[in-house]
């Protein structure tokens, strides 16, 4: 076996599943759960509730409704759909400490904003069954978690690859499997799948965010919905903190999904609101 994929097995210090996103999984499979249960349980972290109060006095959740100042009402207007959303999007990122290798802030709001941007371009093709949006939204979430990883278990070395990216002719992909054999797309994909318990479709997705024609039939649509906000946002300039300057399309990735030219626009308007939600999940 790789090395690193070895070293990722072994390694204690890797952060375990959050109990608290567990205990959420549990709540919302279970029909009798209620506001004040998720209230209860959501109250434990108070950076959390600080976030799930501002997104839901957010424009995209206020809809010129006044204010909300409990965690009860915060919940019922976000309704419990969103929740999980909103919840894993404002709790993932403070469960990384900040590594000092890849700017933390840029790191997440660039995953917070695609995994964003890859759900609103799923819900346009709800009609496809394999690109269900919570699952695409997990998928954006983690796709490059693996850059996190390998500043964790390979710190020295892969603080001297993202030192050199930017001047190097090599991708940040081609660097990472010359030195490792493994990219950040394959360990990530290895993480949240045996360590974390992410599903398969939403794992090969990640693995294959960069190549995602090569993904098994299943994740394909997920892999290319999250390529697509992945180009959409690093040609914004909302990079992961590494060196991506510049991201094109996959020639054919637009048509896969059955989306126009028209939709392409529709997507291209939503990356402001898409980074600006992330900001507001991210912000202390
Ligand atoms: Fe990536
Ligand atoms: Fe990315």
């Amino acid at each position: 076996m790789n090395n690193v994929l070895e070293k990722l097995d072994s390694y204690s210090e890797l952060p375990a599943y959050p109990v608290l996103l567990a205990k959420l999984d549990q709540m919302l499979r279970d029909p009798n759960s209620s506001i004040k249960m998720f209230a209860d349980l959501l109250r434990t972290d108070a950076a959390l509730v600080g976030r799930l109060l501002r997104i839901a006095n957010s424009v995209w959740f206020s809809a010129g409704r006044s204010e909300v100042f409990s965690l009860n009402d915060a919940i019922g207007r976000l309704g419990i759909v969103q929740l999980r959303r909103v919840v894993y999007g404002s709790y993932l990122s403070s469960q990384f400490a900040n590594n000092g290798v890849v700017n933390h802030t840029e790191f997440w709001r660039h995953s917070l904003s695609v995994a964003i941007l890859a759900q609103r371009l799923a819900l346009l093709r709800h009609d496809l069954k394999a690109l269900n949006p919570d699952q695409v939204y997990i998928g954006g979430l983690f796709h490059d978690i693996g850059i996190i990883i390998f500043a964790i278990i390979e710190l020295k070395k892969y603080r001297a690859i993202v030192g050199n990216a930017a001047t190097q002719d090599l991708s940040l992909d081609e660097l990472e499997l010359k030195e490792f054999g493994v990219s950040h797309a394959d360990i990530g994909a290895e993480f949240i799948m045996r360590h974390w318990g992410v599903n398969s479709d939403i794992g090969m997705a990640v693995k294959y965010h960069h190549n995602p024609f090569e993904a098994p039939i299943e994740s394909r649509p997920i892999a290319i919905a999250i390529h697509l906000s992945n180009s959409f946002c690093n040609n914004e300039g909302i990079s992961n903190g590494v060196s991506i300057p510049h991201s094109i399309f996959l020639e054919g990735a637009w048509e896969y999904l059955g989306l126009t030219l028209e939709d392409a626009l529709v997507i291209y308007e939503d990356v402001k609101d898409s980074v600006a939600e992330s900001e507001l999940m991210i912000a202390n």
